[in-house]
Parts: C-alpha cells; structure tokens; sequence
C-alpha cells in the first residue's frame, strides 16, 4: 500500500522529467538501496526446506559454507559471499552462479567477484561426470591467477557444506556482516564523483 502523501514524478514518457521528478525518484531510490540487506536475507530464506535431493535444505548449505569460511579466519567479504554464493538457486537455477556474482559485483572486490561467478565450474569436478559431463569444465580456467584462489573456496567451504551434523551458524550471527558489505556499493553506474544517489542516502 502506497503512503497518500507520496510524492510522484509526473512524467508519462520518461523523455519529459524534470530535474524536481529525479530529485523524488532519486529520493525514493537511496532509500531502497537501503533496505537491499533485508531483501537480501529475505531471498536467503527462501532456500530455507528447498533440499533438492541434497543431504541438507540450501540455506543450511550456504550458512554452512559460510561457517567454515568464518571459522577458517577470512575476512567478512569473504564470508557473505560464501554465505550468498547460492543465492541464485531460486531464480537461476540454469546458471546461479552468474546470479550471485552479478548482485555480489558491486560491493566486493573483482577477485571475490571473480571466485562466486565462476565456483560453478570449478564445483563440477566432483559432479558433473556422475551426470554425463566433464568434470574438467574448470581446466579452462587453469592459467588464471584467481584459479588457485576458487580452488580453495569450493575444497574448503563450499564442497564440504552438506554435512547435516556440522556446526552452522544461524543466518542472525552473519546479518550484521551484510549490513557492512552491502551498505554502499564500490561502484555502479548511478554513482559519480558525488557518489550519486548514495550521497542521497547519508543524508
Ligand atoms: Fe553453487
Ligand atoms: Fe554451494
């Protein structure tokens, strides 16, 4: 339900809007961009029972694999992604690692960018034969200087995540974690100079 009192662009055909019409909707997206930690945890939630055929349910796995990464001592960038590599299972069940990669992006360094767009692949070596493909999909990143680096993330953390009987932490104790990583972005298309609308939404 939209407040009463909400202010609108009165544009129709975006070709007519004003600086006063940009000035509302600028308004009105910092204020979204604020609340993306709990749209985030909220789609979390939704691999909550959503087993798969796996051991344990998605969220169990991400919490897990976020646990030991938290546990083996990397840094808290490093944990959300392991927490939110598979995010994408619900809506890009063909390719969700771009998925998480792509919502990633913006608040993380290229190289754990880098290691979510591509944990797929380099996951496939313990499956993809089983399913009639090559488990080698991810030679073909073997000359890249972040393959070392992804190697670790699925031997370590993500690999060993289907473990009903591991510790895992609850999605309350990395929340806070979310809320730094995903409190501004450290590059997008609608910041300049001036930080765009971001400097909107410290005001
Ligand atoms: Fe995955
Ligand atoms: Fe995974």
């Amino acid at each position: 339900m939209q407040a009463a009192t909400e202010q609108r662009a009165k544009f129709h055909h975006m070709k007519d809007g004003t600086v006063e019409d940009w000035a509302i909707i600028g308004g009105e997206a910092a204020q979204h961009a604020k609340g993306l930690c709990g749209r985030l945890v909220a789609h979390l939630k939704l691999l909550e029972g959503d087993c798969g055929g796996f051991p344990i349910d998605r969220l169990t796995h991400c919490l897990q694999t976020a646990t030991l990464a938290h546990k083996d001592g990397k840094n808290e960038e490093y944990v959300v992604c392991a927490l939110l590599h598979d995010i994408g299972d619900t809506l890009g069940p063909a390719n969700h690692a771009d998925i998480a990669a792509t919502i990633l992006e913006p608040f993380v360094s290229e190289d754990n960018a880098w290691m979510v767009r591509h944990h797929a692949e380099f996951q496939g070596y313990y499956f993809l034969h089983h399913l009639g493909l090559d488990r080698n999909m991810r030679d073909q990143h073997r000359d890249h200087p972040l393959y070392d680096y992804t190697l670790e993330f699925i031997d370590k953390y993500d690999a060993p995540a289907f473990d009903p009987e591991a510790e895992t932490f609850p999605l309350a104790f990395f929340e806070p974690m979310m809320e730094r990583v995903f409190a501004k972005p450290k590059k997008s298309m609608y910041m300049g100079d001036n930080e765009g609308m971001y400097e909107v939404a410290e005001a």
